[in-house]
C-alpha cells in the first residue's frame, strides 16, 4: 500500500542540569534576567511524529513515504531512515533553515525550561499533495504539524477523494472548533489520546457517537490503562502489553500508530490492530527515544504470540521481511 506519512520532522536536544534551576533566580532581579547552566548530558534524539510513526511502519518491511519539510540539518536522519527503509524522497529541504529542533533542560527537581524552534515545519503548508500526480496514495496520515499545514492536507485529501487518518494530537489547542470538525468529517478514523479526545468532544460540542457518524472509526490510547477502538456500534477494548521495564515514554503514541497501521493496511480485525499498536508501543518504552526500539517481524510475533492467539493471522507480516 502506498502509504503518505505526514507531520513534525525534529530533534529533540535533551539536557540535564545537575541542581536547581530555582537556586539560580533572583525574584528582586528579574528585569534584568540572564542565566546560563551548565549542563552534565545532553543527547540529541531523532524524533516528530510523521518519522517515529514511518520507523515503526518500516520495521515491519513497509515503505512508507515521509512528507515533510525538513531543515539543512536532515542529512544524517534522511540516511537513518533510508537505511531502515523509509522512503525520504518527500522530505523537501528548506535552504537555509534547521529542521525544527526542541531544545528541553531538565533539573534535578524534573522543573524543565525548554523551547521549541519551528524551523523548516513552517514551510510544511508549502506542500501539496497534487505533487504526488503518478503516485497517488491509498492512505494519508494526518499528524501534529504546522497548523496551516494540517488544514491544508484536510482540504486536499477532501478535494482529490484520498482516504486520511486525522491524528492533531496536541495541535489541537492550535485549532478551533470548526476546524477540527472539518478535519474529522470524512476522515478514515480519527486517532487521539483519551485528554485530547474529552478536549475534541469540548471544543466542537460533539459526542463519541456524532463522530462515529462523520469518520470512519475512531481510536483512543489511555496510556497504562490501553486503547479503545470504537466503530459503528462496536467498542473494542484493547488492554497494554507489559514492559519489562520502563526506560522512556516519549514517542510511545506515535509507535501505536504505528502498530496499528501496520495490521490496518494488512486488512487485519480491530483486535489485532489494536494489540499490534500495544506491542509497539511497549517495545517502543521499553528503549530510549522515540526510535530507539527494533525488532525483526518474526521477532515481534513471537513476543505477540506469547500473549494473544492471532490464528496465524500475522504471517502475512513475513512476506514483507522476505521482499
Ligand atoms: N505504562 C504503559 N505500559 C504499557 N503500555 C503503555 C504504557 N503507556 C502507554 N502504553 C501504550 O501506548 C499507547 C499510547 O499511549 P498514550 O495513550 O499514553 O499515548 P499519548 O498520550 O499519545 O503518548 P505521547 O506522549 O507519545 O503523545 C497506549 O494505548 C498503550 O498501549
Ligand atoms: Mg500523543
Amino acid at each position: 500500500m502506498n502509504i503518505i506519512l505526514t507531520g513534525s520532522v525534529a530533534f529533540d536536544y535533551l539536557m540535564i542540569f545537575p541542581g536547581y534551576f530555582r537556586d539560580h533566580i533572583l525574584p528582586d532581579k528579574l528585569e534584568t534576567i540572564s542565566l546560563s547552566f551548565l549542563v552534565e548530558s545532553m543527547v540529541r534524539m531523532r524524533g516528530g511524529t510523521a518519522p517515529n510513526i514511518a520507523y515503526t511502519l518500516a520495521l515491519f518491511g513497509e515503505h512508507p513515504r515521509l512528507f515533510a519539510t525538513v531543515g539543512e540539518d536532515f542529512e544524517e536522519y534522511r540516511a537513518w531512515l533510508d537505511s531502515k527503509g523509509v522512503d525520504t524522497t518527500w522530505a523537501k529541504v528548506i535552504p537555509g533553515v534547521y529542521t525544527a529542533s526542541y531544545f528541553a533542560n531538565t533539573d534535578r527537581s524534573n522543573a524543565q525550561i525548554a523551547s521549541f524552534y519551528t524551523g523548516a515545519m513552517a514551510y510544511a503548508s508549502q506542500l501539496s499533495l497534487h505533487e504526488l500526480e503518478g503516485s497517488r496514495p491509498d492512505l494519508v496520515m494526518i499528524s501534529p504539524n504546522d497548523p496551516e499545514a494540517m488544514k491544508h492536507y484536510v482540504t486536499e485529501c477532501q478535494e482529490m477523494g484520498i482516504p486520511y487518518l486525522y491524528d492533531p494530537s496536541q495541535q489541537i489547542v492550535r485549532m478551533t472548533g470548526e476546524e477540527l470538525c472539518k478535519g474529522i468529517e470524512g476522515a478514515r478514523a480519527l486517532f487521539v489520546n483519551d485528554y485530547e479526545f474529552a478536549l475534541i468532544q469540548k471544543m466542537t460540542g460533539t459526542t463519541p457517537s456524532d463522530i462515529l457518524k462523520r469518520a470512519q472509526f475512531m481510536v483512543v490510547t489511555r496510556g497504562e490503562q490501553g486503547a479503545s477502538i470504537y466503530s459503528g456500534d462496536e467498542v473494542h477494548h484493547i488492554p497494554v502489553v507489559p514492559p519489562e521495564h520502563i526506560a522512556d515514554p516519549t514517542g510511545v503514541g506515535d509507535a501505536f500508530r504505528g502498530g496499528f497501521l501496520t495490521a490496518y493496511i494488512h486488512s487485519l480485525d480491530w483486535l489485532t490492530c489494536g494489540r499490534m499498536g500495544a506491542l509497539a508501543a511497549t517495545y517502543c518504552l521499553e528503549q530510549h527515544g522515540p526510535q530507539g526500539h527494533s525488532y525483526t517481524p518474526a521477532e515481534f510475533i513471537a513476543r505477540y504470540r506469547r500473549h494473544f492467539d492471532d490464528q496465524g493471522k500475522l504471517d502475512v507480516l513475513l512476506g514483507e521481511e522476505r521482499k
